[in-house]
């Protein structure tokens, strides 16, 4: 896809333009931190195994659309969990303002549909649209999750499949708009569990990655009080003793790095990194078995490829 890629990349530049001085600064900014682009890549490789000729011009604007959505949401994200690093580099919030970043992630989405307008394709708007507004509950669902030792797996769930999955859903679903609707709905499936296994895996490269390999702060979840699932999964099996150093934990407003560092031991200790996992892993099974309605071709092919991207990943 590599070819594709630099299209979308340009693609990209050419939407977010903007002549006015602070925003084109913080543009420059953004187009410097290339991310993996994984979810142009499952548009346009959906598009592809759908049986959609190669890549057309709107497939490419489309997958540039889908990776502004995914940038916008990252802007925001950065400032809402204070983080100061991404992608390697300093985020906006750091390098400029929390005020920039809520006002360039605006710029940012409001351009995405600017462009999903001029190409006049009422079902992509109609997919992505929905899939903005899960986000925008996902992303308040973390949020407003006070009870933290009580925070379960279901409700973990529909957190990820909101902030996460639903776009790499969405992304796949809308390579596949012009193909049978059969096709059409395995695919959104696919994103979905593929998806959840991804934010899954995210949630590990939290606990287990230094900053040097993934690019961001590492054990950022915990020093933000987010509950994800090694921790869910290690609380179901700790005593009073490892309950008590979690709460703690999250009873600190600014967690020491030793405090961080213990609560990560007990989650190891007490099985919970090898939990997710395994989790990941069944949901990459079961988004694999998504595929088989496909006819076979080399982009089925890569799509199953990305499926054990998504969960043996560094970064
Ligand atoms: C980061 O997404 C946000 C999550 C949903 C985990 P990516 O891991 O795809 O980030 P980039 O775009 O490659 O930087
Ligand atoms: C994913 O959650 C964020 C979005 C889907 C916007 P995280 O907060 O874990 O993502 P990272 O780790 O900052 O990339
Ligand atoms: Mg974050
Ligand atoms: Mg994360």
């Amino acid at each position: 896809m590599a070819g594709e890629l630099e299209q979308v990349v340009v693609e990209l530049q050419r939407v977010i333009a903007a002549d006015f001085p602070i925003v084109s600064e913080v543009n420059d900014h953004l187009l410097q931190m290339k991310g993996k682009l994984f979810r142009p890549t499952l548009l346009l490789l959906s598009h592809q195994a759908a049986g959609a000729a190669a890549a057309d011009s709107r497939a490419v604007t489309l997958a540039a659309v889908v990776e502004l959505i995914h940038l916008a949401t990252l802007v925001h994200d950065d400032s809402v969990d204070h983080s100061v690093l991404r992608r390697g580099l300093p985020t906006i919030n750091a390098l400029f303002s929390h005020q920039i970043a809520v006002i360039m992630g605006d710029y940012l989405y409001s351009r995405a549909i600017i462009e999903l307008v001029r190409l006049d394709d009422h079902e992509a708007l109609r997919v992505l649209a929905r899939v903005t507004n899960e986000m925008t509950v996902g992303e308040m669902r973390q949020l407003e999750a006070h009870d933290k030792l009580a925070y379960g797996e279901a409700e973990y769930d529909a957190l990820i499949r909101a902030k996460t999955a639903s776009l790499l859903s969405g992304a796949c679903e809308v390579g596949a708009l012009t193909v049978p609707a059969n096709y059409r709905q395995a695919l959104a499936r696919f994103g979905m569990l593929l998806g959840m296994a991804f934010q899954i895996t995210d949630d590990l490269l939290d606990y287990t990655e230094p900053e040097a390999v993934t690019g961001k702060p590492s054990g950022l979840d915990l020093r933000e009080h987010k509950v994800t699932l090694p921790l869910i999964a290690a609380l179901a099996r700790v005593g009073p003793e490892g309950r008590r150093v979690v709460a703690a934990l999250m009873e600190a407003a600014e967690p020491t790095d030793d405090l961080v560092a213990e609560v990560i031991r007990l989650v190891e200790t007490a099985g919970g990194l090898e939990t997710a996992r395994q989790r990941a892993l069944d949901l990459a099974q079961r988004a694999e078995a998504e595929l088989d309605v496909l006819p076979p071709s080399p982009a089925r092919d890569a799509l199953q490829g990305s499926i054990a991207y998504a969960v043996e990943r560094r970064s």
